[in-house]
């Protein structure tokens, strides 16, 4: 097909895309090139089935890496029109992406684009320092450019109340043995191309903190280095919940991280409320919203920490092959 984009295109975008976040860092992504098009297709080898039964986790993922995809084809000056979910009978086809009218990128793509290799989930303890109002008016507004909305809790009793649901839904969770299980399997404590570094997990849980912090470290606090008194609280939802509107809240939750990053600002993700039915709807009369909570971040000025391993980005795409006569 003329005009449409190359292997080389593809696999230039797809180093950024797959620097996308995902549950226990297991990389649910495939990349392909069809007709010209590049493809974002859920990988059904890395499902999670204790932790993510529905797939509502992998299309997060999934929609996170095509908003880096799309920010490197925009950066590339090769913009991209998405279709998501184009094949009705192939489900696990999360995006077609064709070429629209080559342009220059703008300021504000060039530095999302600049924030994707510098973004990491910071689960250490923030600074106590406020988020100002114009950083967090920022936070919204990616949330609201990409079709969803963003929650932020205000004041001690919000958080509190945010801070009760979390922590039941955290139980429920726990008490599952597949699903502990399954996060045990992807903790890593050696050098691995996918699964959560022992090193990126946060502190071990405490009976002081506010948060329930999934379990993935191995290390003690020092003493009197507790996690913030007042965190900013971050819930992100989407208008609707059906598959395309997760691929939807996944672009969203991305395009917030990486503004948040842009702004100097660390974020560790907290799903349990969101992963949990009854927790998650009380979540969504709480914040008196229509539509589902997707993700729920907190927003702080952390410490310095590094990104975590990918796998090579030729293991996830998926080329034509070309038969030679
Ligand atoms: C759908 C989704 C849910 C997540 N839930 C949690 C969570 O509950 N707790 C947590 O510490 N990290 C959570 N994460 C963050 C991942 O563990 C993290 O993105 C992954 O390990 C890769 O690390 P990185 O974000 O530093 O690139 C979640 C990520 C996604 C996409």
């Amino acid at each position: 097909m003329e005009n449409g984009y190359t292997v080389e295109q593809l696999r230039t975008a797809a180093i950024d895309a797959i620097r996308a976040p995902s549950l226990h860092n297991v990389q649910p992504w495939r990349f392909r090139l069809r007709d010209g098009a590049i493809e974002v297709l859920i990988d059904p080898a890395r499902r999670l089935p204790a932790t993510d039964p529905s797939g509502w986790g992998a299309r997060l993922a999934a929609g996170a890496a095509l908003f880096n995809l799309r920010l490197a084809l925009a950066v590339a000056g090769t913009p991209a029109t998405v279709r998501l979910r184009p094949y009705p009978s192939e489900p696990d086809v999360v995006a077609r992406l064709v070429p629209d009218v080559p342009r220059r990128p703008t300021p504000a793509e060039q530095n999302l684009h600049a924030a994707i290799p510098r973004r990491f989930s910071n689960r250490a303890p923030f600074w106590p320092d406020p988020v100002p109002a114009d950083a967090r008016w920022r936070l919204a507004d990616a949330a609201r450019t990409e079709h969803c909305w963003l929650e932020l809790l205000i004041g001690v009793s919000a958080v509190n109340a945010f801070a009760e649901i979390a922590h039941s839904a955290n139980r429920v969770l726990e008490r599952d043995p597949a699903y502990r299980a399954e996060r045990h399997a992807w903790i890593r404590r050696e050098y691995a191309p996918d699964g959560v570094p022992v090193t990126a997990g946060g502190p071990l849980a405490e009976p002081q903190d506010l948060l329930p912090a999934r379990d993935f470290g191995d290390r003690h606090r020092p003493p009197g280095r507790d996690f913030e008194p007042e965190p900013l609280v971050a819930v992100l939802g989407s208008p609707g919940n059906t598959a395309v509107d997760q691929v939807i809240a996944g672009q969203a939750m991305q395009r917030v991280l990486l503004t948040a990053t842009d702004s100097g600002l660390s974020v560790s993700m907290l799903s349990q409320p969101v992963e949990v039915p009854s927790a998650r709807e009380q979540l969504r009369v709480s914040l008196g919203r229509f539509g589902a909570p997707q993700m729920v971040m907190r927003v702080g000025y952390g410490q310095p920490g590094w990104p975590t391993p990918r796998r090579e980005v030729d293991e996830v795409l998926d080329l034509p092959v070309h038969h030679h006569a």
